[in-house]
Order: C-alpha cells, then structure tokens, then sequence
C-alpha cells in the first residue's frame, strides 16, 4: 500500500495516531480535517470522521478520491454484542453491516439494502490477518473476529443486544463501519476495522462509554500501530 487512510469518529480515537505522526500537511475538506504524513515509517492520511455513517461515508470518499488512500483502516470503540466479550477486548471485523437499514415492510429481511448484490462488506483477508495477528499478540486470548454492525444509534439495551447477536450475529455494534465498508467496496478498496470494547451496549452503557472510551480507543491505536509496522 503507498498511502494507509487510518479513520476514528471521535478525538478520543485519532489523538494517539497525531500525536505520533511526523511531517504532518493538513488540509480541511467538508469540515473534515485530513492530516497527511508519516506514521511508523509509512505515508499516512489521519483523519477523524465524526459520529454516524453519513460522517464516515463522506469521510471516506474524500480520502479515496482526495487522498489516494489504498487501503482503510478504521480504529475506535464499540458496544459489546458478544456475551463472551469483556470491557477493553478486541473485535477486529471479518465483515460489516448496517443493522438499522430496515425495509422489511417490503419483504426484505432486516439490514438488507434493497437491489444491491450485497449488504455486508467482507474486509480484506490481508489487513483482517495482520490486524488479528498484531491483537493477539497485544491483548492474548481478548480478540474475536466478527461481524461489526453499525447504525445511527447508541445502543443500551440488553433486549436490543440480544436481537442483534441472535439475529444479525454481530460481535460488536457501532455506528460507522459498515458505512466506511461500503465506500470501500464501491470503490473497490481494501478496508479493515479495529474496535475495542468501551461497553456491553446494555443499562450501564453511557456510564461504561464515559468511563472505558479512552482506554478501548488507546487499545485500538496499539493495535494499528504494531499492524502498520508489520503493512
Ligand atoms: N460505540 C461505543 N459503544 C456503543 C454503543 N453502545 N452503541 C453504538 N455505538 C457505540
């Protein structure tokens, strides 16, 4: 890869990967900040998103397009959905979804995207091994692969985990993955996505997200920064 695109939504999630970047240009586009460097030896374009998947997919566009970013990797938190998965542990996808894509009234079944020939956007089996390799290494025995579900909601709810661990088979929900995923496959880019849990989504999750966000966002970081040396 020439250039590594390395995405998070929120500050907590990109201020480690800043902080360690060297030589950096930076340049706003559609209220997005890109910061262009090098980070780990690589050339690097930094940039942080902003919440939900209208922010990731725009974010992503322009980094393909503006940037010639030719692969993605997206680091951040997320809600367990996994029972088997502990405050601080590693989801890293194997694919992505969108669980709030609802056009069930139509006969489609629940995430499904109407005419398109898939709605759920396999990562690439190069980034995904490395990004496994490199978690296992860092946080042994804490890693799963898994489907990433994203959609425009918090979730906090130990009904609404259960549906959608039982029903979509998410490992972990959060609300931009699967919108980077797609931008990705339209464009024919490779993606993975690093997420490390700041909560189980259920009662307690706003409390667990303002508690475990900077230390699932900085478990994310080392895992990305161990893969990119590696890349
Ligand atoms: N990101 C971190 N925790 C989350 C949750 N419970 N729901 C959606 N996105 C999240």
């Amino acid at each position: 890869y020439r250039t590594i695109g390395l995405i998070g939504a929120m500050n907590e999630e990109i201020e480690l990967l800043i902080k360690h970047m060297e030589d950096v240009k930076e340049t706003e586009i559609a209220g997005i900040v890109y910061r262009q460097g090098r980070f780990c030896g690589r050339d690097v374009v930094v940039c942080r998103s902003g919440v939900g998947k209208v922010n990731a997919a725009v974010c992503t566009q322009i980094l393909l397009d503006r940037f010639a970013a030719d692969a993605v990797i997206f680091t951040g938190v997320a809600g367990a959905l996994d029972p088997a998965l502990n405050i601080g542990d590693i989801v890293v996808s194997t694919e992505c979804m969108q669980h709030d894509m609802d056009v069930t009234a139509l006969g489609f079944a629940r995430g499904v995207i109407p005419y398109e020939k898939t709605s759920v956007f396999a990562a690439d089996a190069a980034l995904l091994d490395l990004a496994w390799a490199s978690s296992e290494k860092l946080f042994p025995g804490r890693t799963k692969r898994g489907r990433v579900l994203s959609g425009d909601q918090f979730i906090a709810s130990r009904s609404t985990v259960r549906q959608l661990h039982d029903e979509l088979q998410g490992a972990c929900t959060e609300m931009e993955g699967a919108a980077v995923a797609q931008v990705c496959a339209m464009n024919g880019v490779p993606y993975v996505v690093i997420r490390s849990m700041s909560d189980k989504a259920d009662g307690s999750a706003h409390v667990n997200f303002a508690e475990f966000t900077v230390m699932a966002a900085e478990n994310s970081y080392r895992i990305v920064e161990d893969m990119v040396k590696r890349l």
